[in-house]
């Protein structure tokens, strides 16, 4: 087993088991503002949802998390089956593992075998693209059918890593040969520290079709770090995740408003301690077109759940979300998804600060009007 394997299968133990959730939740600073009479029927509240040309029943992806290791192929086929029963989208975790042994492909490829119909997203890090070429973006997307791609950024874990790879320079350019390469749409996904305005905007520029803002809430990939680094006897491993882990990034909140402030728009996914439906309703009412979540979805993937497989588990999951966020549409007046960028949303505390002090709550409130 590789390097990358092994990494790949502690990651997700630590996840399974141990605390690597980001204790402030950057969505309490955001309220939706309750609508009294909200003259719709709560029973023809639609969620189906369009993005990128493609038709989903939720919209709430299964965001990346594993394949790799042979251990993984179960999950990533609960979670696929899940998808495919729903009509939700899926992506799968890097699949840096399988690039660098064929051994692992069989943990990706499940995910297609099992969820022909549904839009799954194929995963490679931005370092990986100077490594593997375009080439090696077209071998990750063939190898699940993959209707787009995902380039995952992770300096910051990266960074505390004591293998990690930190040579940053170029990305930008490789993402940019990527998108006039690639036919399939280019997702950029953070992965727990946020995309800026600025962020946000180069890639555009690039030729980018949708940002995943990965912000920081919910699950830290930092924190997973900790506790390998324990387990290692790395002590300044553990000091630099513990110094890093918590609050460093921008929050998934912030980053939704600085990513949908661009002049020219792009498709947002807002990931990163997405919980509830109701997280769900105010990403989507501050700019964000669809939302993926992880951890939520992986405790319940890897349930026993007496025998019955824990597929059940996972949709259980998705549609208690979707239960959520029509009661917040409904509360909202809100028939559509479409509508719920039209609801009006209050910003508070720390984050109307920020978002004031770095100039984006004017630029977001002249294109959202409904913004208090
Ligand atoms: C166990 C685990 C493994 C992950 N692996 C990847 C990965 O390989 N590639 C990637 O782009 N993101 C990966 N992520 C990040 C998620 O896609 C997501 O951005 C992050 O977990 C925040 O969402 P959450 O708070 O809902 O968990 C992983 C997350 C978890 C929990």
């Amino acid at each position: 087993m590789g390097n990358t394997s092994r990494r790949k299968i502690e990651q997700l133990q630590i996840c399974a088991e141990k605390g690597v959730e980001v204790g402030a939740n950057c969505f309490a600073d955001v309220k939706l503002v309750h609508v009294a009479l909200p003259e719709i029927d709560k029973d023809e509240i639609e969620l189906k949802t369009e993005f990128l040309g493609f038709s989903f029943n939720y919209p709430i992806m299964i965001a990346s998390m594993t394949g790799g290791h042979p251990a993984t192929k179960r999950i990533n086929e609960v979670l696929a089956e899940a998808a495919e029963t729903l009509g939700v989208g899926m992506g799968v975790g890097s699949q840096r593992a399988a690039l660098e042994s064929t051994e692992q492909v069989d943990s990706f490829r499940v995910v297609r075998d099992v969820a022909p119909d549904s839009f799954i997203y194929a995963n490679i890090g931005a370092p990986q693209l100077k490594e593997y070429g375009i080439e090696g973006v077209e071998r990750v997307i063939e190898m699940i059918g993959a209707d787009a791609v995902a380039i995952h950024l992770n300096f910051l874990q990266e960074a505390i890593q004591p293998e990690g790879n930190v040579d940053a320079r170029g990305c930008l350019d490789a993402i940019k040969e990527v998108c006039e390469a690639i036919k399939k749409p280019v997702i950029v996904k953070e992965t727990g520290a946020g995309i800026s305005y600025a962020m946000a905007k180069k890639l555009n520029e690039v030729g980018v079709s949708a940002i995943d803002v990965g912000g920081l809430c919910g699950t830290s990939l930092a924190a997973a770090e900790i506790y390998r680094a324990k387990a290692e006897g790395d002590a300044l491993g553990e000091h630099l995740g513990h110094l890093f882990s918590w609050d460093w990034g921008i929050t998934t909140v912030e980053s939704i408003m600085e990513c949908s402030a661009l002049p020219f728009p792009i498709p947002v996914i807002a990931t990163g301690g997405i919980r509830n439906g109701i997280d769900v309703a105010k990403s989507m009412a501050l700019g964000a077109d669809l939302c993926s979540a992880a951890l939520p979805f992986l405790k319940p993937a890897m349930e026993n759940n007496g025998g019955k497989g824990s597929t059940d588990k996972v949709i259980e999951k998705i549609k208690e979300m979707g239960e959520e966020l029509k009661v917040a549409m409904f509360l909202t007046g809100c028939k559509t998804t479409v509508a719920l960028k039209e609801a009006e949303v209050i910003v508070t505390g720390e984050t109307r600060e920020i978002m004031k002090q770095r100039g984006f709550f004017d630029r977001v409130k002249r294109k959202k009007r409904k913004i208090l």
